[in-house]
């Protein structure tokens, strides 16, 4: 009998794709996905350690496992990704339960890691070297790029996909802990990418996220010039079928002007922008090892707003970062009062062992004021969100249709019309009726409502 195997995801965008792909890996080693954890054989939680409570919520669902598992011992629990990395042996000796810790360098192993597993060999560990655990060219060649061919099947939507263009992160801002867990910054080859993207739009996919930590200082210096982020976007704007494409998470030193004008030229590239400010303090800035001053991150958006007028920014920002005083605090406040973000993310500073941050600073605004900071920062950007939507009141848009809404999802089984959620090009979630056969197609919609996070409209 195959095997059924499920994957819970927490974290980010990497973190969906790798189990993405880890899925594919095992389709094609011959296991069946299940439905549910209690219908699994295999469980493999695929965990973020960007902050504690990613880690807390890790350690909980693996107590809740442990409960299953003294009812079936013959369960496989693996945990992989960054938490894996980042706690190694710490999660069998807190979890002696689980079978599988493994890496995000090394999540290519997974189906040979679980045959071993089942040959009785015990639990197995697989995790890349640490960052200062050997020269850079050995610690790269430990986090193994992560790229098997993709498995339509395993795809959470067929219209869009997500492909990693950079591996790591080499930037150490001083609170995260990501370039420890992911390891060094790696491009892939463009060819690759162009290849890989290829494949997707013969697979009817439509519309394509690439991803990187830094996904803006993507360079391919293996042929005779170096291949940038406009140089890959107009490469992969030429590939038919693909219909939208955008790139995530952007470094705001890296905001170039050929970005830009890439973004402004090719139709097929949306003009949404993800570039987090972290702070609007330069004392706060320099104490997370940013690399850059409010003033230069404002002129950047300056440049945007001249370039791409029509643009959506998005951000995000850490409250109570170490030292953080109530007048720094507030000139984040303006910062997002004058900048206009589309949206802000908004999380309060988490100190992780093992970062620059956690071993020079005190982690020392109580957790009240963080909360307090972080309602004020995320009520000023509620307030915009809300008042930059209403022009889109009366305004035809573009939208991608991604499928039936949650509520939808509930309730419908026919192909009567239902609460349909599409995407536009900027971004911005609008929700109208239509029959599910629309999933996939890419429609005007007539706003008709709009509040902070949502457009409301009629196909037309
Ligand atoms: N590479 C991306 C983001 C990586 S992590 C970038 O550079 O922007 C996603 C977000 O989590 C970060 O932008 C930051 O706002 C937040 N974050 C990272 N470490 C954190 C920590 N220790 N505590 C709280 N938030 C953190
Ligand atoms: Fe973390 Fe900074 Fe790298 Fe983003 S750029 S992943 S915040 S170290
Ligand atoms: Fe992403 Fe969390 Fe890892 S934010 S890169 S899954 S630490």
């Amino acid at each position: 009998m195959a095997k059924r195997f499920y994957i819970q995801t927490v974290g980010c965008q990497m973190n969906t794709l790798d189990s993405e792909l880890v899925a594919g890996d095992l389709l094609r080693a011959g296991y069946e996905p299940a439905g549910s954890i209690r219908q699994a054989d295999t469980i493999l939680l695929n965990t973020c350690s960007v902050r504690q409570h990613a880690e807390d919520k890790i350690y909980s669902a693996l107590g809740r496992l442990k409960e299953l598992k003294d009812r079936r011992p013959g369960m496989v629990i693996g945990v992989m990704g960054c938490m894996a990395q980042k706690d190694q042996g710490q999660i069998l000796q807190r979890a002696p339960y689980v079978d599988l810790v493994v890496g995000p360098g090394q999540l290519g192993q997974v189906p040979a890691l679980l045959a071993r597993i089942a040959a009785r060999a015990g639990p197995v560990m697989q995790v890349s070297l640490d960052r200062a655990g050997g020269n850079r060219a050995s610690v790269a060649a430990s986090f193994a790029k992560f790229t098997p061919s993709r498995v339509a099947g395993a795809r959470p939507a067929p219209h869009q996909a997500m492909v990693r263009i950079m591996f790591g992160c080499d930037k150490f801002c001083t609170y995260c802990i990501v370039p420890r867990v992911r390891g060094p910054e790696q491009s892939r080859p463009a060819e690759e990418i162009v290849e890989e993207v290829r494949r997707l739009a013969d697979d009817g996919c439509l519309e394509v996220t690439l991803l990187g930590q830094t996904v803006n200082s993507y360079q391919d210096k293996d042929g005779p010039a170096t291949i940038r982020l406009p140089d890959l976007l107009y490469r992969l704007h030429n590939i038919d079928g693909i219909r939208r494409l955008k790139f995530v998470t952007n470094y705001p030193k890296h905001m170039s002007d050929d970005l830009l004008a890439a973004v402004r030229d090719l139709s097929k590239v949306s003009p949404y922008l993800h570039v987090p400010a972290q702070s609007g303090s330069n004392a706060v800035l320099r104490r997370m090892k940013r690399g850059y001053t409010v003033e230069s991150y404002r002129e950047m958006l300056a440049r945007i707003r001249a370039m791409l007028p029509q643009a959506a920014v998005t951000s995000d920002f850490i409250v109570g970062f170490c030292g953080e005083t109530e007048d720094e605090f507030q000139q984040t406040v303006e910062l997002v009062r004058q900048s206009r973000f589309k949206n802000s993310f908004i999380f309060k500073y988490s100190p992780r062992p093992g970062t620059k941050a956690a071993e020079l600073y005190q982690d020392d605004v109580p957790e009240a004021v963080k909360r307090r900071r972080n309602h004020e920062l995320l009520a000023v950007q509620n307030a915009i969100c809300w008042e930059d939507n209403q022009p889109f009141v009366g305004r035809r848009v573009e939208v991608l249709v991604e499928g039936p809404s949650k509520v939808a999802k509930k309730r419908s089984a026919g192909d009567e019309s239902v609460q349909l959620v599409g995407r536009t090009t900027c971004d911005r979630i609008a929700v109208f009726d239509g029959p599910k056969t629309l999933t996939g197609r890419i429609l005007p919609v007539m706003i008709e409502k709009a509040d902070g996070f949502t457009l409301f409209g009629r196909v037309a």
